[in-house]
């Protein structure tokens, strides 16, 4: 139990895999060129495309596409991102725990938690950039 743990507590350290870059003002955020590297380390697991969770698949390549010009599956009168509107978003809303169905995201093995604050940032900003590939 104590190994096991511990594996957790180290995997929880180290296990973030991608930083979150620095996108100067005045250049749009790039889905493929910023975004894309954070959504594949926190959003793979589960969205990937052997049984992706709401038929969402995020994998390299496959992501944008998904996620832009396509409506909820759990919130059908919403966008998952309606480009310039991060508030009307529903991939936002998820983001920011404030959906209406279903969890959080992203999730976990025992819950949910809330991506790092300029992770999020970076969301928000390449929504309210038009959500440029
Ligand atoms: C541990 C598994 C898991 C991880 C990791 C995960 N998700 Fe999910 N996701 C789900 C499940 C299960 C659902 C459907 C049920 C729910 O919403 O709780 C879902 C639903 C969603 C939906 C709603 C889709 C729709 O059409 O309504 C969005 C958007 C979403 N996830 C985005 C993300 C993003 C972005 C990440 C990474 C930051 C992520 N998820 C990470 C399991 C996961």
């Amino acid at each position: 139990m104590r190994g096991f743990l511990l594996v957790v507590v180290v995997v929880s350290l180290f296990g973030c895999g991608a930083t979150v870059p620095e996108v100067p003002n005045g250049i749009p955020v790039s889905y493929s060129a910023h975004l894309e590297p954070l959504v594949i380390a926190h959003c793979l697991g589960c969205h990937e495309s052997e049984e992706p969770k709401a038929k969402l698949v995020l994998g390299q390549g496959e992501g944008y596409g998904q996620l832009v010009g396509r409506r909820s599956v759990q919130m059908p009168e919403l966008a998952l991102v309606e480009p310039g509107y991060p508030d009307a978003s529903y991939l936002w809303l998820k983001l920011q725990h404030r959906a209406a169905e279903g969890k959080g995201m992203p999730r976990t093995l025992t819950g949910t938690k809330k991506l790092h604050p300029a992770e999020l940032e970076l969301y928000r900003r390449w929504i309210e950039d038009g959500a440029k590939p």
